[in-house]
């Protein structure tokens, strides 16, 4: 069983609750049919349930009727999210209209019902930009205890079974934080260990990338990631982190023995770090692209609950997978 595979017969196993806000979005529709069908999870569309019956016949959808729809304009819980909102943001300045607008917009109501317990999950993205999606989930679901800072990973599936963990690899932050501290960068390392060993199902060996490898070259932004290891090692001594290096050395075994002869992680890493956000999205498209390998994420982590962001050029199975992840995230 490939490893997709394995994330959606575990999430059909957890019966979690994923809420989806863009409910009236054609592929979303399409992915929470296909969620339904196979029993991935029970879904929650946000949006008026008339228009999602009238979508869901238009295409055949015929699952769509197990879906829990609720129309963020009237429903029941209403008025305890727009107060739950008022008091998680009062401090910020926001008021009650405001609060009650806020709490109007599905992008806020599904981080909402999460909060307050009557969903275990969120996937959006599909027709909203990245900060739209985070920015509730940062306000209302906040970071786990400990957690400064959200970040988002993707696994590699590579055609090249030689590189990583035969064909897998794990790259953040490709998705959310623009420039990290030392400190920031050690917290996303080890959380990205931990997406490893949750989702991807192996036992990471994490390279911190760098454009330097052991002191090869000298600046700041090397000092940094130097920092960030040694942090993340104490963060997490029970994780295998190495750096900084350069990406040939990570992953070439032959470039890792000869640029970092003393590293156990040089030449085998199935784990990427890299120190900006800049280089990680722009690394992960590339490898996308011209290694034809698949990029299965972004899967967010450190948030308190599970919520995870689509790219806008999402495919219907591209929601599918990100879903039964979330489910994985949930247990
Ligand atoms: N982790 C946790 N909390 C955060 C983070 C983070 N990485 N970033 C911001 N926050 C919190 C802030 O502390 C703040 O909380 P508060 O209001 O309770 O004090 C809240 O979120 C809003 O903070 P702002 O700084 O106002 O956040 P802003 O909305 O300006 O930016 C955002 C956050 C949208 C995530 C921004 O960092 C961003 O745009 N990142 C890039 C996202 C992106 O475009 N990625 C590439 C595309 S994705 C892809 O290709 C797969």
């Amino acid at each position: 069983m490939d490893l997709l595979q394995k994330i959606k017969e575990n999430a059909k196993k957890l019966n979690k609750r994923i809420v989806l806000p863009e409910g009236l979005e054609e592929r979303t529709l399409k992915a929470a049919d296909i969620l339904l069908a196979e029993g991935i999870c029970r879904v929650i569309l946000l949006g008026s349930p008339e228009k999602i019956k009238e979508e869901a016949e238009k295409h055949g959808l015929n699952h769509i009727s197990k879906a829990e729809l609720v129309d963020p304009l009237k429903h029941e819980k209403k008025e305890e999210y727009a107060n739950l909102l008022y008091e998680l943001r009062k401090h910020k300045g926001l008021t009650k209209e405001e609060a009650v607008k806020f709490a109007e917009n599905p992008l806020y109501l599904a981080t909402l019902m999460i909060k307050n317990g009557d969903a275990d999950g969120e996937v959006a993205g599909a027709q909203n930009a990245t900060g739209d999606v985070l920015r509730p989930a940062f306000q209302i679901v906040k970071t786990l205890p400990g957690i400064s800072v959200v970040s988002g990973a993707f696994i590699m599936i590579l055609k090249d079974k030689g590189f990583g963990e035969d064909g897998l690899m794990v790259l953040a932050d490709c998705a959310v934080h623009p420039n990290p501290t030392a400190s920031e960068l050690a917290e996303i390392a080890v959380a990205t260990g931990k997406t490893t060993r949750a989702i991807a199902g192996f036992e990471p060996r994490i390279a911190m990338l760098s454009f330097s490898t052991k002191g090869s070259a000298k600046h700041e932004m090397v000092d940094k990631v130097v920092k960030a290891t040694e942090l993340a090692k104490e963060m997490a001594p029970d994780l295998q982190i190495d750096g900084e290096m350069q990406s040939d050395a990570a992953i070439v075994e032959a470039i890792g023995k000869k640029k970092a002869p003393d590293s156990k992680i040089a030449g085998r890493a199935n784990v990427l770090v890299f120190p900006t956000l800049e280089t990680g999205n722009i690394a992960y498209k590339l490898v996308q692209r011209i290694a034809h390998a698949e990029a299965v994420g972004p899967i967010l982590q450190g948030m308190a609950a599970p919520i995870n962001d689509l790219s806008r050029g999402c495919s219907v199975s591209d929601i599918v997978h990100l879903v039964a992840i979330t489910c994985n995230q949930a247990q």
